[in-house]
């Protein structure tokens, strides 16, 4: 039997974006808790939360300042209980982000440590007279760091920080700050949740002559907290984050020496989104189905988590030179479009906010192996705000209805925490919850119907992929299950361009369109961007 997150539906929301119940601006638990229906209803089975802890808010959350606690705008931890018995009430899961490289410069841990060089918790953060050391680190955040020492002037050395100079990077090497982590994991896994996206979760440990990224000191870290989440607890997921091509992610699945995996459960598969938009794009498979050629089988147990979009940047650094230059052309003309080497857009406006190629992402996107991960919005084709600082203009509020800040908030407009999108094209007056819902032909209804359809569909939740043969290349077709006995042996079929194309189907098959019941065999024409999902 799989495991329940192999075959699962999860979604992505920020609690801050998604729904404000006492009107202060920000969304919160209590409003998240108001929205359980709508998620049930879209046939969410695990809900991912962006970080809900204590927070200046230097990174959105991702700068953590208390472990134990929630951000003040959020709720108490009370509410998050009252959230997580809603959860799973309904049959649902909830995972939380776990930022475990890093803390907020502003965390008690860190103030302690800057204070003198004999300080007790000096050594739970990675000082240095000089700024020499790591130098084959790279910099992540290329808009904005220089390097990834920042000085101090409190004792006039230099800490360590992967990320923003506000974000200072944790001590692995000291025994007290796995013991102080393992204690967090514990306490929030005692609290019920389902487990947790672990937030750059490679980038651990330092060593010199490295690029401080994936080190056998941070696999075997991995490898105890997962020996120690089985241990405890039963159903949690460990599902990390890390930007690696497919062939050296395999490491952090582990190996148990009897086919299974001791490390992660699930890791994001970077490479294939931007593929996926750029296969669109040239009305080409090839990137696509060689990508996917070359993502190993995984362990026993292990599962891919597969996405269009999150809210970070649409992240470019698993292409080539090449490729880079094609997609921010296209999907990224305008400077302001841009951050780092990705692209801060959403799904909807990448594509031009065409209906057509929006369905059709979701479709590669839930037929294809692994388990798809949905960013809140995009469901409904929400719109970004490009003029907003970092990646806040893909994290704007939840439209959820055509009335005052979309439904979002009671609040006046100026109070909330970022502008609702509000433009002709993809603002709330148009694109909404509440109008899609009374609306059987939308895109949320017709993403609703396909994840319906994936989850009644064993072959499109575990079936092997295997290239439907002659197919042109201005098409993804493939079949998936035909090793299962035949019951639910799914071809899928997707159009990438704007003409017409034709598909030969298998000699011989008569198959049933999922969704119209039309019988079908031979030859097959696909409409522009057109996608059909076929059993037989
Ligand atoms: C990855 C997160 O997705 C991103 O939003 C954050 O800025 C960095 N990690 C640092 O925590």
């Amino acid at each position: 039997m799989a495991n329940w997150y192999q075959n699962a539906i999860f979604y992505e929301l920020h609690v801050r974006a998604f729904n404000d119940s006492n009107g202060d601006g920000h969304g919160d638990l209590a409003g998240l808790r108001q929205k359980l229906d709508y998620l049930q209803w879209l046939g969410v089975d695990c809900i991912w939360l962006l970080p809900i802890n204590a927070s200046p808010l230097k990174d959105d959350g991702y700068d953590v300042a208390s472990y134990y606690t929630i951000h003040p705008t959020f709720g108490f931890l009370e509410e998050f209980k009252l959230l997580l018995e809603d959860v799973h009430a309904r049959g649902m899961k909830l995972i939380v982000d776990m930022v475990m490289n890093h803390t907020s410069d502003e965390h008690p841990w860190f103030i302690e440590s800057k204070r003198s060089k004999d300080s007790p918790l000096r050594d739970w953060y990675v000082w240095s007279d000089t700024t020499e050391k790591y130098k084959d680190a790279r910099i992540i955040f290329t808009d904005s760091e220089t390097s990834n020492w920042a000085y101090s002037a409190e004792t006039g050395e230099y800490y360590w920080h992967r990320f923003y100079s506000a974000q200072p990077d944790l001590n692995y090497d000291n025994p007290a700050v796995q013991q102080a982590m393992m204690d967090v994991v514990r306490f929030w896994l005692d609290m019920g949740v389902d487990g947790f996206r672990l937030d750059a979760i490679a980038n651990l440990y330092e060593r010199e002559g490295t690029t401080c990224e994936n080190l056998p000191e941070t696999h075997a870290f991995i490898k105890e907290m997962r020996r120690f989440v089985e241990a405890n607890y039963d159903d949690r997921v460990l599902l990390g984050e890390v930007n690696q091509w497919p062939r050296d992610l395999l490491a952090y699945f582990g190996d148990d020496g009897q086919g299974g995996s001791d490390e992660l459960h699930m890791c994001f598969h970077f490479p294939v989104m931007p593929r996926l938009y750029m296969g669109l794009a040239m009305a080409d498979n090839t990137s696509i189905i060689d990508i996917l050629n070359d993502t190993p089988t995984l362990p026993n147990g292990a599962q891919w988590a597969t996405f269009l979009r999150n809210h970070d940047e649409l992240s470019l650094e698993m292409v080539t030179k090449e490729e880079h230059a094609y997609m921010w052309s296209v999907y990224a003309p305008k400077p302001e479009m841009r951050f780092g080497l990705g692209v801060r857009r959403r799904l909807a406006p990448l594509l031009g906010g065409d209906v057509r190629k929006i369905a059709l992402m979701h479709s590669m996107l839930l037929t294809l192996p692994g388990t798809p991960v949905l960013y809140y919005g995009d469901e409904i084709g929400m719109g970004d705000n490009v003029k907003l600082p970092d990646r806040n203009g893909v994290r704007t509020p939840m439209q959820w209805n055509s009335e005052s800040n979309g439904g979002f908030s009671f609040a006046p407009a100026a109070k909330l925490y970022a502008p609702v999108i509000a433009d002709k094209k993809f603002g709330f007056a148009k694109i909404n919850v509440e109008a899609q819902q009374a609306d059987p032909d939308s895109l949320l209804n017709t993403v609703r119907g396909m994840i319906t359809a994936r989850k009644a569909n064993p072959a499109l939740q575990s079936g092997a992929l295997v290239w439907m043969a002659g197919a042109p290349k201005e098409t993804l077709c493939f079949t998936r299950g035909a090793d299962d006995g035949q019951q639910y042996t799914t071809h899928v079929l997707h159009n990438l361009s704007d003409q017409p194309q034709q598909v030969k189907l298998p000699d011989g098959l008569e198959a049933t369109d999922i969704f119209t019941t039309e019988r079908v065999s031979g030859e097959v024409t696909l409409a522009p961007y057109a996608w059909r999902w076929l059993r037989g």
